[in-house]
């Protein structure tokens, strides 16, 4: 399994987008793919139609006992989609992990159990650079980083590179970066043109050459349960999500 983490500790960047898409575009590569929620908001557990509020087991069950992982995955509506679901309650174990051994490779060890089950495994980060976080970017492959077009789009940029750093000095060597990903394009904007150009230059090599627009498909498919590319397959964000699928898997 080839697990990616989709992180930037900025909220409302478009990682949920990102992680329900690229998982869905996966799939129709005829990959099994799993989606992890490691975000107590749980946006990628609802984005995917799963109500958190009735599940039995989530994610945080998984980090204290990871032999729960195989009853916690779900089936969806979708054959080759599976998800470790996320709830609320998760935001407890950023505090209560602190005191605990090996805090920061939980996740891996939960992963390790199931790594011959999928070829892909998505892991949607929370909007922060604590231990959840911290948990996901030790248990991937890579990282994939979106980052809206807008002014302040390179903050806290910095601050998450050197985290990445951190961890791959530390607890993961093999950690690279799959790609900076521009999200929530709008072309009439001149500096979202700016903003694209100036990531562009900064990062030639990392950045992803698809571009993901600001698209109203994109931003109501989470509220019918299903990703923009099951939900309006010939819409610009499933165009663009197919797109970055593609790109993705022309790097391996
Ligand atoms: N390309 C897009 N065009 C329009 N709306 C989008 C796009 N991508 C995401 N959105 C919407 O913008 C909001 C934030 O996106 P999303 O939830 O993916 O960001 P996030 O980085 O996961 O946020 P958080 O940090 O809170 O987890 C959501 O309402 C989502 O539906
Ligand atoms: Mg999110």
């Amino acid at each position: 399994m080839k697990k990616i983490a989709v992180c930037n500790q900025k909220g409302g960047v478009g990682k949920t987008a990102t992680a329900i898409n690229l998982t869905a575009g996966l799939s129709l590569a005829e990959k099994n793919v799993l989606l992890i929620d490691i975000d107590p908001q749980a946006n990628s557990t609802s984005g995917l139609g799963v109500d958190y509020k009735t599940l039995e087991k989530s994610i945080y069950d998984c980090l204290y006992e990871p032999d729960l992982v195989r009853e916690t995955i779900l089936k969806t509506k979708w054959p080759r989609i599976s998800i470790v679901p996320s709830t609320t309650d998760l935001a407890g174990a950023e505090i209560e992990l602190v005191d605990k051994d090996d805090r920061e490779g939980k996740l891996k060890k939960v992963l390790s159990l199931i790594d011959f089950d999928y070829d892909f495994g998505i892991i949607d980060c929370p909007p922060s650079l604590g231990l959840l976080t911290v948990n996901a970017l030790v248990a991937c492959d890579s990282v994939i980083i979106p980052i809206q077009c807008e002014y302040y789009a390179l903050e806290g940029l910095e601050k998450l590179l050197k985290t990445l750093k951190a961890v791959k000095n530390g607890l993961n060597s093999n950690l690279v970066i799959e790609g900076i990903l521009l999200t929530m394009y709008d072309a009439r904007l001149n500096l979202a043109k700016d903003v694209v150009e100036d990531i562009q230059a900064h990062f030639p090599e990392v950045v992803f050459k698809t571009v993901i627009p600001r698209s109203v498909r994109i931003a109501e498919s989470p509220s019918y349960g299903n990703s923009v590319i099951h939900y309006s397959i010939v819409s610009s964000g499933a165009q663009a999500y197919l797109n970055l699928t593609r790109e993705l898997l022309n790097h391996a």
